[in-house]
């Protein structure tokens, strides 16, 4: 089958006005609840983190959503990547949920900040053991020799921490998105889909449809 011909017609279901949350956040929990319902959505809380370089270059990647509330929405990673140089330097970026067995989009647009360290260490002590290790092991987005260079990295860490406790690296951490727009898209039949976008106007949420 050629690319070109690859296509279906969204038949989920329907997204009305009169559905939607007052609050972006409220849909937002409503939708995600949804989506970790339904069997067969691999990685419900998986996003597409984009972030923008000093020279305006974008670039994305997939991070796992850790919490959510309207105090923003919260991942981790390593604090000398890629996409954290990015962010220390430009602070805006987008998020992207695709729950696609159900048609759905939600993306998400704001300002980015770190989170406390408490949080940070909170977070890393309910990792697992292994996870842990990883983290002291890899040097994410350095170019790496080989594939054994990283095994090493973490059969080092092994012995390191042996049975004791293993503390939160210093260059791993959180940060924290706090939203200025939401958009949710229900995909439906010939592409005449549903598209709802919340933006902020002083406390208050304003939600208009857009065409698709
Ligand atoms: C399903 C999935 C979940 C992921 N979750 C995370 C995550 O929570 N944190 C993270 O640092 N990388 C995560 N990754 C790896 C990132 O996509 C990425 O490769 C890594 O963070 C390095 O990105 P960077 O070099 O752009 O900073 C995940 C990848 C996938 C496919």
């Amino acid at each position: 089958m050629k690319t070109a011909d690859i296509r279906r017609d969204y038949q989920y279901g329907e997204l009305h006005r009169h559905d939607l949350a007052d609050d972006p956040f409220s849909q937002f929990e409503q939708w995600l609840t949804h989506a970790l319902s339904e069997p067969g959505i691999p990685d419900p809380t998986a996003m597409v983190l984009a972030t923008v370089d000093a020279h305006g270059q974008p670039s994305q990647r997939t991070v796992l959503l850790k919490d959510h509330s309207a105090a923003g929405f919260t991942f981790f990673t390593n604090l000398d990547s890629h996409k954290s140089v990015d962010m220390a330097t430009q602070p805006r970026v987008s998020l992207l949920f695709q729950w696609l067995t159900q048609s759905r989009q939600v993306i998400i647009s704001g300002t980015v900040e770190r989170t406390e360290r408490a949080i940070d260490e909170a977070y890393f002590a309910s990792r697992p053991r292994a996870s842990q290790l990883g983290a002291w092991a890899s040097h994410q987005s350095q170019t790496l020799h080989d594939r054994e260079a990283l095994d090493h990295a973490f059969e080092a860490q092994v012995v390191r921490f042996g049975d004791g406790e293993i503390p939160c690296p210093p260059e791993w951490g959180g940060w924290r998105v706090t939203p200025v727009r939401f958009e949710f898209w229900q995909g439906r039949p010939s592409r005449l889909h549903d598209r709802f976008v919340y933006t902020k106007h002083g406390n208050k949420w304003v939600i208009s449809r857009l065409s698709p």
